[in-house]
């Protein structure tokens, strides 16, 4: 039976759980394996939204199984660009920096928060090398980018960094906390 005490309740406190912190332990109530839930920040950069590869991206990573729990599209504005200069602190001496933050200004971004089992290190792999030139074909970057300066996504590197980075581009009560309740192809039945 579902409803307040059936199995979407259970699996909506597992996702609560989760919710609470970048890394949880959730112990399904089907009795399965539990595992480390987790959540990261993956972010379409300007250049991914110019050519149309938002719903590409979004596709991958329903496909792989991850959830998205929250999704905005904003445009940076002109300096001092705060949330930029924030997200990128630890790169401010690089000499690629004022490049960097132009183009992560020069038109919209559109952040996404993607939840599941070890999300942040599957889609590390699934981004592809920074280095969009050692970027292995089947990853993003090495499906649609060729050069490091226009490599189409960003996706955090570490748990500590998906919360300091979620943190900072969403309010919390922009993310959504939603269950699997059944809706999901598969489970239809002729
Ligand atoms: S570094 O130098 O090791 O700290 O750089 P790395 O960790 O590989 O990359 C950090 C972010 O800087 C971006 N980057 C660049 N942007 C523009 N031009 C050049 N040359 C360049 N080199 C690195 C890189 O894409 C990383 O950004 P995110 O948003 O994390 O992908």
């Amino acid at each position: 039976m579902g409803g307040l005490f059936g199995p979407a309740a259970a699996a909506g406190a597992a996702v609560r759980a989760a919710a609470s912190g970048p890394r949880q332990l959730v112990r399904p109530s089907s009795g399965g394996p539990s595992w480390t839930q987790e959540r990261t920040l993956v972010a379409v950069k300007p250049d991914g939204v110019q050519r149309r590869l938002i719903g590409a991206v979004i596709q991958r990573f329903e496909r792989r199984g991850f959830k998205l729990v929250g999704m905005k599209m904003l445009q940076v504005s002109d300096p001092p660009c705060e949330i930029l200069a924030e997200h990128y602190q630890d790169l401010q001496r690089k000499p690629f920096y004022p490049a960097l933050i132009s183009y992560m200004s020069s038109g919209p971004v559109v952040a996404m928060v993607w939840e599941g089992y070890n999300v942040v290190r599957a889609s590390r792999a699934m981004i592809g090398h920074t280095d969009s030139t050692e970027a292995a074909p089947g990853t993003i970057r090495g499906d649609f980018s060729i050069h490091i300066s226009r490599n189409i996504i960003h996706a955090s590197d570490s748990v500590e960094g998906a919360q300091r980075e979620i943190q900072l581009w969403f309010q919390s009560n922009e993310l959504v906390n939603w269950a699997d309740v059944g809706h999901h192809s598969s489970s239809y039945q002729a």
